[in-house]
């Protein structure tokens, strides 16, 4: 795939890293329908992108979140590619979490990712890419995120046992374990304060890999065990 090709639906486009990898993908040619909740925040990326259209979507909405892919590529005319860049999180040991939050962790970390990318499978032609923002966390659990690890990590071995069978149909899908960067996620959480967080990481650099990820057909993008620097594996 080349990114000057590539026709791309990006849900959670208007958060901090989902319209930084969208205006990333249409500087380089791409043509990108965003997707989001906040109809202010999604006009305003839509209008950045120059976009054929934009959708809306909520988290809760399953049939929706499914339907997704299909109407980007009615806009589009096609599509080769689907990235779910939507999340929330909450904080707090888990003994006292409640079932409320950790539902709703699931409900829009795990369920709702897999809910569009179910979709997109059904759309996406041979040599086309889906993937998701799950988090570092899947490999390196922090105190007081339990029910955040939790929805990724389910995400991340939806996405595992997904590659698996699309292998036949030469479609890639990749898991983006990103580590903390500074997009104000935290100060957001639905519950809890968080923990002393470690200095992001260089948010452009890892928007650029997922990108990179996305288009060459990358499984798992991480931090280097070593250095800490966005390593792709294909
Ligand atoms: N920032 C980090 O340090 C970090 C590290 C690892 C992984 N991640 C993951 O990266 C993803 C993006 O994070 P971010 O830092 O860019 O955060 P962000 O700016 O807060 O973006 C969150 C996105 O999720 C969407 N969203 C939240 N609840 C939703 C719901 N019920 N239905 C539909 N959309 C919903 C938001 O939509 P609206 O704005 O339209 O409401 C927004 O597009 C998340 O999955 C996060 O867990 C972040």
């Amino acid at each position: 795939m080349e990114d000057a090709d590539l026709r791309i639906l990006v849900a959670g486009a208007t958060g901090a890293l989902g319209s930084a990898v969208a205006v990333l993908a249409a500087e380089r040619g791409a043509r990108v329908v965003p997707a989001g909740r906040d109809p202010h925040r999604l006009e305003q990326v839509a209008g950045r992108l120059g976009s054929p259209a934009m959708l809306r979507f909520d988290a809760y909405d399953s049939d929706g979140c499914t339907r997704l892919a299909a109407r980007a590529a009615d806009r589009l005319g096609g599509l080769d590619a689907v990235l779910v860049t939507s999340g929330t999180v909450a904080f707090g040991p888990a003994e006292r979490t409640s079932a409320v939050i950790e539902e709703h962790l699931m409900a829009v970390n795990a369920l709702a990712p897999m809910a569009v990318l179910r979709g997109a499978l059904a759309v996406i032609g041979s040599g086309g890419a889906v993937g998701a923002i799950t988090a570092a966390i899947v490999d390196r659990p922090v105190k007081g995120m339990a029910a955040y690890q939790a929805s990724k990590a389910a995400l991340s071995a939806w996405l595992d046992a997904v590659r698996t069978e699309q292998g036949r149909n030469r479609i890639s899908v990749l898991d983006a374990r990103l580590p903390h960067m500074d997009t104000g996620l935290v100060d957001r959480a639905v519950a809890g304060t968080p923990p002393p967080t470690p200095p992001g990481a260089d948010l452009p650099a890892w928007v650029a890999a997922l990108l990179e990820g996305m288009i060459s057909g990358a499984s798992v993008l991480m931090p280097h065990p070593v250095h800490g620097a966005p390593t792709l594996r294909r």
